[in-house]
């Protein structure tokens, strides 16, 4: 059996900086026609010169794939840095300081009237806002916690397009339905595993992340959005590598690396659901839409063959590794 795939797309994908980004980038160009990536490097992508010299980076590194350029949102941007920005991005990335690998600088305080005059000037230009939604509160709780601040941002700002990314809960994805401005990502880990698989035997570094996988009620919300394809939710791969010596650690890095191999896994989750019908549109369709992109042209074909998750790709160790799988990429 084949399954042909149109300009897959990743809409939430870490490529790093450097020699890491020269691995992993080439990885997700194989079988991706683009992703948005995400801007939390060090130093953040939070001005149009960083802006340019990564995006710059990338295509150095790839062939045939559009990086879809995030920048890292501050409080401070106005309307004129927006809109000499705009044409370069197509979303901005807010995080909540410190809630995640390389989020110093993000948002201290979710007072509205702080961030209005950048919010209503990315509203203004159509520009999607992309949000880490977790609270600084109990581990299991932050996504669920965060939801208040999803609600008041999508009432305060109907016309803005605000992006839930990865969501992990039942709430999330309850929520996301009730306003016509929110949309959300959702990985492939959080469509396979729940914090049993982390945590519930021996302690398994590389399904580590933030958010962290949750409960089996919150797997089964994701997996009926996903195979569904609902026009709300697109797949965004949060593929976040680190090498091993930083995952393999006491104070272990989060961050789940499954870029290389997202696809294939997806084809084997929607087909054990009998949903193959619907990758397309979860994997490129609905980003198509919700991003109102025309991404370029790539097909890939995948065949229902076994084949086996590499150990590592360089120094990371990828989600499965070493495991089989039943599909694989022609
Ligand atoms: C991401 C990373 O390593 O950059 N880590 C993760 O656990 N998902 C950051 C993020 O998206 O939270
Ligand atoms: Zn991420």
């Amino acid at each position: 059996m084949q399954l042909q795939l149109t300009s897959p797309l990743d809409m939430h994908l870490h490529l790093r900086q450097g020699d890491m980004l020269k691995t992993v980038a080439p990885l997700s160009a194989k079988t991706f026609a683009g992703a948005l990536i995400m801007p939390n490097t060090v130093p953040p992508v939070d001005s149009k010169e960083a802006l340019l010299a990564y995006k710059e980076e990338i295509l150095n590194a790839v062939n045939n794939f559009t990086p879809y350029m995030t920048l890292f949102f501050k409080p401070d941007y106005n309307y004129e840095f927006l809109q000499s920005v705009k044409e370069d991005i197509l979303a901005i990335k807010l995080y909540p300081a410190g809630i995640t690998t390389n989020s110093e600088g993000g948002v201290e305080s979710f007072d509205l009237k702080q961030l209005k005059p950048a919010l209503e000037a990315m509203s203004e230009l159509e520009i999607p806002l992309c949000i880490h939604g977790e609270s600084g509160g109990f581990v299991m709780d932050r996504e669920a916690e965060f939801i208040p601040v999803y609600k008041q941002l999508a009432s305060a700002f109907p016309k803005l397009k605000i992006i839930m990314e990865h969501i992990t809960t039942k709430e999330a994805a309850h929520a996301l339905l009730e306003h016509e401005n929110l949309y959300a990502t959702i990985t492939l880990h959080h469509l396979y595993i729940t914090l049993d698989d982390v945590a519930g035997g021996l302690l398994q570094p590389h399904l580590f992340c933030k958010p962290i996988a949750k409960r089996p009620e919150d797997k089964e919300a994701l997996l009926e959005l996903a195979l569904n394809a609902n026009p709300k939710v697109m797949f965004g791969s949060d593929s976040a590598p680190h090498p091993k010596s930083k995952k393999e650690a006491p104070g272990c890095a989060a961050g789940v690396f499954t870029a290389p191999i997202a696809l294939q896994l997806l084809a084997q989750l929607f087909e054990k659901h009998g949903k193959l019908d619907n990758l397309q549109d979860f994997v490129s369709g609905n980003a198509q839409k919700i991003y109102n992109i025309k991404p370029l042209e790539k097909t890939v074909i995948l065949e229902k063959k076994e084949s086996e998750i590499p150990k590592k790709y360089g120094e990371v160790v990828p989600f499965m590794a070493g495991q089989k799988i039943e599909w694989s990429i022609t």
